[in-house]
């Protein structure tokens, strides 16, 4: 079975009800932009988390240009194939989010060399994060033990399937047209990755506007300002489509809360099934572990 074979079946079997083969078929009719930006990410990396601190840096271009804000789209493998058209009319740029290893994006978005933000998060913390959301999302089947989903993740039969092979499937891609942001520089300094994405994306930001999006885009923030919506569901606010309860989204948001889950035994069975796979690559390798 091919990888994005696998992905696919996978992706069905999550049981999200809102995917189908058919969605993303239609994705061979998608019309890219030169202009798009895409936001890829394995889940659980940070994906809200960039999708806010990039809503924020386009609001900060003048309000009266055309261009000022960004449209945020539905995930790619979410698209509604019946509204393809709406999706044509929305204005520029549109930022789309998706989960998909690059095999499976359409190939427009790369000839016509769209910018790409690439999130990675240690994969010991998000498979935390993961395991967490599985047993919250009722749209995931249950999985009670962490040893279980532990043995899920390293075999890659979770939704979106292995994260090692999610991250090389881009990590060939070309450099200059993506950038590849690290979950914990985020947490280290977000006022100087702010900067970094600015600058990569040609948004000219103020150094009072970096602070205040590095604090609008804070964990504190962001999950107070969930936490106050009176719907916990919003199915037009969402980045990842496996729920529409944002409230789902946000939970400790630390680096290193792996340590208070993985034992020891289950730290080696990581790096002896992952290791290999991990130190081939310079992008994974450099994760703060
Ligand atoms: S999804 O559902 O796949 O799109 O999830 P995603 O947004 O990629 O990842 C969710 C995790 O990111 C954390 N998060 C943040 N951490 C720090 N700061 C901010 N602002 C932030 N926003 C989201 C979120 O809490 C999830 O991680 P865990 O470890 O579960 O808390």
């Amino acid at each position: 079975e091919s990888g994005s074979a696998r992905t696919m079946s996978l992706v069905k079997d999550a049981k999200t009800e809102r995917v189908s083969i058919d969605r993303l078929r239609t994705l061979d009719r998608f019309d890219a932009r030169e202009d798009d930006v895409l936001l890829v990410s394995y889940p659980k990396s940070g994906t809200h988390w960039l999708a806010e601190i990039l809503k924020n840096l386009y609001h900060c271009r003048s309000p009266t240009h055309p261009t000022g804000q960004v449209t945020l789209t539905q995930p790619l493998e979410f698209q509604d194939p019946s509204k393809l058209g709406e999706l044509k009319n929305l204005p520029s740029p549109r930022l789309i989010p998706t989960h998909l290893p690059k095999n499976m994006v359409p190939r427009e978005l790369q000839t016509k060399q769209c910018k790409v933000i690439y999130v990675i998060r240690n994969p010991k913390d998000t498979a935390v994060s993961m395991f967490h959301y599985y047993q919250q999302n009722p749209h995931l089947p249950k999985v009670d033990k962490w040893a279980t989903f532990l043995d899920m993740f390293l075999k890659g039969e979770v939704v979106y399937g292995s994260w090692v092979d999610h991250l090389l499937s881009w990590d060939r891609s070309d450099n200059g047209n993506t950038l590849f942001v690290y979950y914990e520089s985020l947490k280290k300094d977000l006022p100087k990755c702010v900067q970094e994405i600015s600058e990569f994306l040609g948004v000219k930001v103020t150094e009072d506007q970096v602070r205040e999006i590095s604090k609008k885009s804070s964990f504190r923030e962001m999950k107070a300002r969930v936490e106050k919506e009176k719907e916990r569901s919003d199915a037009n606010h969402i980045v990842c489509a496996l729920t529409s309860d944002r409230k789902l989204i946000f939970r400790k948001g630390a680096v290193g809360d792996w340590k208070n889950h993985f034992t020891q035994d289950q730290n080696s069975q990581f790096e002896a099934l992952l290791g290999e796979k991990i130190n081939s690559s310079e992008l994974a390798s450099s994760v703060e572990y």
